[in-house]
């Protein structure tokens, strides 16, 4: 993965260009030019006071005609939310599904109902409505053993280890990508809300106008990118999921370096990088184990040509990107769950068109532990 200057389009303005003025010096635009042509966009405050990022952030949300609040899950894709809160369905008609959260290990049991209307609604009377299938969950269940291909969409009873009663549970939005591991998976672009915006404000995107993606601010959840809102943005390029072939918003994780202690970064050690609003804590598999007080230093997305550095110690001396704790990832292959501090000091942004991941600095620039590398 290259950090992504130009996007394709521009790439051939400057050929074209190039071609017209051959004896000009070339002219590099900036990397927003990517999205000038777009104008639609809309900013939804979150509905869940944002204090430090202490808490996963939420939406309000209109369900089925009900006010609602939604978490917004960066760790997983596709929403899903108590069966009693959808319209009625057939079982018959509807496809059966899960979501399973490898970081908890609970495994969410029912049916995608397709083709369903979600408004989402900040301040200053902002609305954007998704249409994707939504899962109605009928059983959530601890399933520390899960695992899709061997068990579909089911826990296998002597692998329950217990039923999580959550009568009123608050509906969860998986709004993630890279998250499909295998092309038997549900998770999918085509179930992931954010990337599925249908209209604003009550009129229907012009697709010419509005191009899908979004960013994560302090403040909101903002969809429609363009030239002014991915100011600031480094964009990195994506690599293609196992599902891009079926539909071609299937990325893969941005990448990332890890360094312990000293020590200088260890081929192997680059994994798959995860900014999850879901947790607090880190996930870390990076080709060995980590030790108290170890000083563990992430480059993402590789050492050579890092977008963004910054270091945290495990159990010692803490700074504000610090998850609450780091734990054993049981990923099969390297791989960080950054956790939500992150957000502290980066807005992040998702292209799932032409497939990029874009960290923006919000830091002073003084903080010893974080680097910001500007193109
Ligand atoms: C971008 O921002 C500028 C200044 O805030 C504003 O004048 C302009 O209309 C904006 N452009 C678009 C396309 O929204
Ligand atoms: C799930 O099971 C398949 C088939 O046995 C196996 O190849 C795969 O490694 C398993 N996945 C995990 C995460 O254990
Ligand atoms: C559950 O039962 C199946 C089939 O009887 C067996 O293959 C599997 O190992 C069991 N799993 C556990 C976690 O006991
Ligand atoms: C949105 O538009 C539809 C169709 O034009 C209309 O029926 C509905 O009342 C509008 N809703 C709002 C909130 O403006
Ligand atoms: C890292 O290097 C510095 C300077 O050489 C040294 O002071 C420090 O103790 C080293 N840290 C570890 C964890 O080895
Ligand atoms: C991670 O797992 C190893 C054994 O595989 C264990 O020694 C270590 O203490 C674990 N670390 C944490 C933070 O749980």
């Amino acid at each position: 993965m290259s950090r992504k200057l130009l996007g394709l389009r521009t790439l051939v303005t400057i050929i074209m260009m190039a071609k017209l003025s051959l004896s000009h010096a070339p002219f590099f635009p900036h990397p927003e030019d990517n999205f000038a042509e777009f104008s639609e966009t809309a900013e939804v405050g979150w509905g869940s006071p944002n204090v430090g990022w202490r808490i996963a952030p939420a939406l309000h949300i209109i369900v089925n005609g009900i006010h609602r609040l939604a978490t917004i899950d960066t760790g997983s894709t596709g929403a899903l939310m108590d069966k009693s809160f959808l319209p009625s369905f057939d079982p018959e008609e509807a496809e059966e599904g899960h979501v399973f959260y490898s970081s908890s290990k609970i495994l969410e049991e029912g049916h995608w109902i397709p083709d369903i209307e979600i408004e989402y609604f900040g301040p200053r009377g902002v609305r954007i409505m998704s249409k994707t299938p939504v899962l109605a969950v009928e059983r959530a269940v601890s399933c520390p053993q899960f695992n899709q291909t061997l068990h579909g969409h089911r826990c296998p009873k002597n692998a329950t280890t217990g039923v999580i009663k959550r009568a009123v549970q608050q509906p969860y939005f998986g709004i993630g990508f890279g998250r499909d591991r295998d092309t038997s998976s549900q998770a999918t672009p085509d179930r992931n809300p954010m990337i599925n915006i249908v209209s604003i404000n009550n009129v229907t995107i012009d697709r010419t106008k509005y191009h899908p993606g979004y960013i994560i601010t302090d403040r909101a959840l903002i969809v429609g990118l363009t030239s002014n809102n991915t100011q600031g943005f480094v964009m990195m390029d994506l690599e293609k999921g196992p599902n891009w072939e079926k539909d071609h918003r299937a990325w893969g994780g941005p990448k990332v370096s890890v360094a312990f202690n000293n020590e200088t970064y260890a081929r192997g050690s680059q994994g798959s990088l995860l900014v999850d609003t879901g947790v607090t804590q880190m996930y870390l598999k990076a080709g060995r184990q980590f030790q108290p007080d170890d000083a563990i230093k992430f480059a993402i997305p590789d050492e050579s040509n890092p977008v963004v550095s910054y270091t945290i110690t495990n159990g010692g001396p803490r700074n504000a990107m610090s998850p609450s704790k780091i734990l054993n990832s049981t990923s099969l292959t390297p791989y960080v769950n950054t956790g939500r501090n992150f957000l502290t000091k980066f807005d992040i942004l998702y292209n799932p068109i032409e497939g990029q991941y874009g960290f923006r600095f919000k830091g002073t620039g003084e903080e010893q532990f974080v680097k910001f590398h500007k193109a």
